[in-house]
């Protein structure tokens, strides 16, 4: 045999050599749960570790994840029902809590980075991520809703808008509108390949924002779409976003590789809330390890081709790799 590949195998140090791709901590991205109020730290029942944190709490848990090199955050409001409505008039409010906390986190960690989310559904009474009218979402009826929702956020000092929504056209919609108020180094992490899917249940739990009725297939992708992906890449390229997502991560990955391969802008995956219960709940079981389970899930998607990973298990894993671990 004049190939044997397990040469480049046998030991710790030729591994080291001929490793192709490692994870570097400062790809990952913390999601928090905001919630208003003072001193909550309230267990999501779906998502192990996870909490809605009010602001006090949340700066803790920024900083311990400062700590150990995640320095950026996506941060997802818990907005208590009497406060939502049709047109998600509190996602711009001068009284909302989570505009008033990305303030606050920025003051006091102006180095951090912060991610925000762009979509109706934590405020619409609706629980759809854009406007409801007779049952359907009306798309060009979100888009003013969105940019107002976005200027508000840039004006409480959000690094990158995150447009989860969906809708046709937010991306240069949005742009244009911080561009022409003076916003013009907020960034854009586009959600391009958002798929309808039933991994974002745990997530739905803890904002407790599922759809009143119907489901969100009228504006998410179809998993078994994949040249689809290449249309949304190809509109928020040319739409002016500064980061591309595809979500969720793990049972996407080929569709991550299409567009690494396609654009030349960074990829984000995200590691959505059901990817990370399915770890942490057989762990529990006692049936998979959840530390290497989440180091090598964490992996295949930056080896597919993720520049920024975003994971409920972000902290877990700087911590691991802190402790030599991954
Ligand atoms: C909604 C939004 C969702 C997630 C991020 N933004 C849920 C949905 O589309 O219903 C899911 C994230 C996760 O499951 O971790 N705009």
């Amino acid at each position: 045999m004049l190939q044997r590949p397990r040469r480049n195998r046998k030991s710790e140090a030729i591994r080291g050599l001929t490793i192709e791709t490692k994870l570097h901590v400062n790809h990952l991205v913390q999601p928090l749960f905001l919630v208003d109020g003072q001193k909550k730290k309230n267990a999501i029942k779906s998502l192990t570790n996870i909490h809605q944190l009010s602001i006090d709490n949340a700066l803790k848990e920024i900083e311990a994840c400062m700590q150990v090199g995640v320095n950026s955050f996506i941060l997802f409001p818990a907005v208590e029902d009497a406060l939502k409505n049709k047109t998600a008039t509190y996602s711009y409010s001068a009284k909302n809590f989570y505009l008033k906390a990305i303030k606050e986190i920025k003051k006091k960690f102006p180095e951090s980075c912060l991610i925000s989310d762009v979509a109706m559904d934590p405020y619409s009474s609706d629980g759809h991520d854009g406007y409801v009218e007779n049952g359907k979402i009306i798309n060009d009826k979100t888009l003013p809703i969105l940019a107002k929702m976005s200027l508000a956020q840039a004006e409480a000092g959000i690094d990158i808008l995150g447009p989860s929504d969906m809708m046709d056209g937010r991306v240069a919609y949005i742009r244009e509108q911080l561009d022409l108020k003076g916003f013009t180094d907020t960034s854009i992490m586009s959600y391009t390949a958002k798929y309808a899917s039933a991994f974002y249940g745990p997530f739905r739990d803890a904002l407790d924002s599922a759809p009143k009725s119907g489901d969100k297939k009228t504006y998410q992708m179809n998993p078994g779409n994949k040249r689809e992906a290449l249309i949304e890449a190809e509109l928020d390229y040319t739409e002016g976003a500064d980061f591309m997502m595809v979500k969720p991560a793990t049972l996407y990955l080929d569709i991550i590789q299409d567009l690494k391969q396609n654009f030349p802008l960074p990829i984000a995956a995200y590691h959505v809330s059901g990817e990370y219960a399915m770890l942490q709940a057989a762990a529990k079981n006692g049936w998979l390890d959840y530390e290497k389970c989440l180091a090598e899930t964490l992996l295949s998607i930056h080896r597919a081709g993720a520049d920024v990973i975003i994971s409920y298990g972000a902290k877990d894993y700087a911590t691991l790799h802190k402790k030599g671990k991954a």
